[in-house]
């Protein structure tokens, strides 16, 4: 199964992608943390914006990518967390997905733009480097939601606990047409973050 947690950045992505990786057994590529791995740096190391290039971000992805295809095949639980705000960016995934015959699930993670300003304020020790302006500029020409997969919509302020609870009940609906099963992990063990 391939599980895409996307979304603007401060919106939950991560929180939320820890907390099905706590529940679930799966291996979870946070786009951020592969860049910082690209790059040479710690996960907390800001980077330059050269590293944010559409060159620098295409190998990241191209090594996401592939990672995702070698783990689907190994029939991991594959959770991938990155902004992916276009079409083009998600088209790669619906077409792995597609060719290794697993489901494919979006959570879509959204919260109001004031919420989302005092988070990216106040966050440190995070490996994104984007801040309110990096949000503004992404949101702008984002192709949310994201009708071109299927997709739950997910409100970014609701309690992690809640949305893990969606989350599992719609993996569960999905995987149970494959006649696959997942082990739940810590479904009643969830810290409030
Ligand atoms: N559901 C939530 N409820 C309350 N706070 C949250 C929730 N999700 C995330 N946060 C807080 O918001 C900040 C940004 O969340 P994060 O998961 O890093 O977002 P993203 O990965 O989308 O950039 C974090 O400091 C986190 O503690
Ligand atoms: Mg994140």
């Amino acid at each position: 199964m391939l599980l895409l947690v996307m979304g603007l950045p401060g919106v939950g992505k991560s929180t939320l992608a820890r907390a099905i990786h706590r529940a679930v057994q799966s291996v979870r590529l946070e786009s951020d943390r592969v860049r910082k791995w690209m790059a040479g740096v710690s996960p907390t190391t800001p980077l330059p914006l050269s590293y944010y290039t559409p060159d620098f971000s295409a190998r990241v992805f191209r090594w996401i990518e592939h990672q995702t295809e070698r783990l689907l095949q190994e029939e991991h639980v594959v959770l991938v967390d990155a902004t992916l705000t276009k079409r083009i960016y998600r088209r790669p995934f619906v077409e792995i997905a597609r060719k290794a015959g697993v489901p494919l699930l979006g959570l879509y993670c959204e919260a109001p733009d004031d919420v989302v300003r005092a988070r990216l304020a106040r966050r440190r020790g995070d490996p994104s480097d984007a801040d309110m302006e990096v949000y503004v500029r992404m949101k702008a020409t984002a192709e949310f939601p994201p009708e071109d997969l299927p997709y739950l919509h997910l409100r970014g302020t609701d309690p992690v606990a809640h949305l893990l609870e969606r989350v599992l009940e719609e993996v569960g609906q999905r995987l149970m047409n494959t006649g696959k099963t997942l082990t739940i992990r810590a479904r009643n063990l969830m810290l409030p973050l």
